[in-house]
């Protein structure tokens, strides 16, 4: 038998322990063993659950007993998971999470620890839900350099987004329904806002440079800024607003950001709606690789959670190799060199003039016609372009009279 202790029971704390009970003959099968959660640590009370009985509001409980070999964070948040987290692989513990933020902003320090130890510290689920993606990229994958991946990798975003798109329902009413939902972190400025992406696209840049890319040094924009106007002016376009977030290789230097994107109606992202997040990854011998699925709420969450946790029971004496370097993040290119072609929404009151400028500033643009335009407003596409040189660009339009109302990336996948 193995002796567990899971370390929260909010919404996905509640799902570990639900499965891991709920499938425990079936779980027992295939990893030949029984996994018995021994402890839960969280400051509330649970009378009703089935194990009320080994609750428990104090860390020492599970960090001192020599008999739990495996814990699970399901906490959230850097402090005090962190800490709890580092004392428990200090202990000879193996740890598995699903605490993104803990990853992203720890992540090199706590695989050094557990690598040092002979330790597993898995973290499938910090990253796209219920979607497999950091054991595929470690291993399915391994072989291949890979060279890109966007995801959709925020559930909430992506339904506000497919409810401000199918629905025309407003930014406000879509989050309280996320919310409501279970989807929105505790703080849903960290969805919105783009943090919560940030964090999954530098997780999973860690993994393919083998280096720690850390939140504070990528570009993050999130959607508190798109407007229904701009989401009937993608449809003109031709394509769907997705927060994506994307990172590449690009000579030498990685290039990273989270923000709103125009995405084509062909590309494989601009069809994945709701709750749904999706990743594609580019390896130079696959090609395109596409994974789909739940990318938050409490079971599909807690099924990698516990996933992991069956790995590290048949792995018990053994380490899963994943690993990557600390860092400075001094291979990420500086967000003004990045170069994308870009919808810009423009109010101005001559507007034949206003196009004159745009030809002259940004080169030959693409104009964006939609029904029920106001009249002193347009919209275009620019031609590729480094960011600082857009920023010129806008700069000297507004200089001319015109203001800007919006700047969205043009995907290119
Ligand atoms: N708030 C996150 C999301 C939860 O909406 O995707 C899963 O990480």
């Amino acid at each position: 038998m193995i002796q567990v202790a899971v370390m929260g029971h909010g919404v996905v704390g509640s799902g570990v322990t639900e499965i891991l009970l709920k499938n425990s003959a079936e779980i027992a099968k295939r990893v030949q063993d029984e996994i018995y959660i021994k402890k839960v640590l969280d400051l509330r009370e649970f009378p009703d659950s089935p194990i009320a009985d080994r609750f428990t509001k104090d860390f020492s409980e599970i960090e001192d007993d020599e008999d739990i070999k495996i814990v699970v964070e399901v906490m959230g948040g850097v402090e005090p998971a962190y800490t709890f987290v580092k004392s428990c692989l200090l202990k000879g513990k193996s740890v598995v999470t699903s605490n993104k933020e803990l990853v992203a902003q720890k992540g090199a320090e706590l695989l050094k620890i557990a690598k040092e130890r002979n330790l597993n510290f898995l973290f499938e689920a910090s990253v796209g839900g219920g979607i497999p993606i950091i054991r595929p990229l470690n291993q399915c994958l391994a072989a291949n350099n890979v060279e890109e991946i966007d995801g959709i990798l925020n559930g909430t975003t992506n339904f506000i987004l497919t409810k401000m798109i199918k629905d025309s329902m407003s930014f406000e009413d879509a989050l309280k329904l996320a919310q409501d939902l279970g989807y929105a972190e505790r703080n849903p400025a960290a969805d919105v806002e783009g943090h919560d992406a940030c964090r999954k696209i530098c997780i999973l840049a860690s993994m393919i440079f083998g280096k720690h890319v850390y939140p504070k040094g990528v570009h993050t924009e999130g959607i508190t800024k798109v407007t229904l106007d701009d989401v009937g002016y993608a449809e003109a376009w031709g394509g769907v607003i997705k927060l994506i977030g994307s990172v590449k290789q690009n000579n030498g230097k990685h290039q990273i950001l989270v923000a709103p994107m125009f995405v084509p109606a062909i590309s494989q992202l601009s069809s994945v709606d709701d709750v749904f997040n999706a990743i594609l990854v580019k390896g130079d011998s696959t090609g395109e690789v596409v994974f789909y699925g739940k990318g938050a709420g409490k079971l599909p969450t807690a099924s990698a959670v516990v996933a992991d946790v069956m790995d590290c029971v048949t792995n018990i004496d053994r380490r899963r190799n994943i690993f990557w370097e600390d860092s400075s993040n001094e291979t990420i290119m500086p967000f003004e060199d990045t170069a994308y072609s870009m919808y810009v929404r423009v109010f101005a009151v001559n507007k034949a003039e206003a196009c004159v400028n745009v030809s002259n500033l940004f080169g030959e643009c693409n104009a964006i016609e939609k029904d029920n335009t106001p009249e002193n407003e347009f919209a275009f596409v620019t031609p590729v372009m480094k960011y600082s040189d857009f920023e010129k660009a806008c700069k000297s339009l507004e200089k001319e009279g015109c203001k800007i109302l919006s700047t969205i990336r043009i995907a290119d996948f």
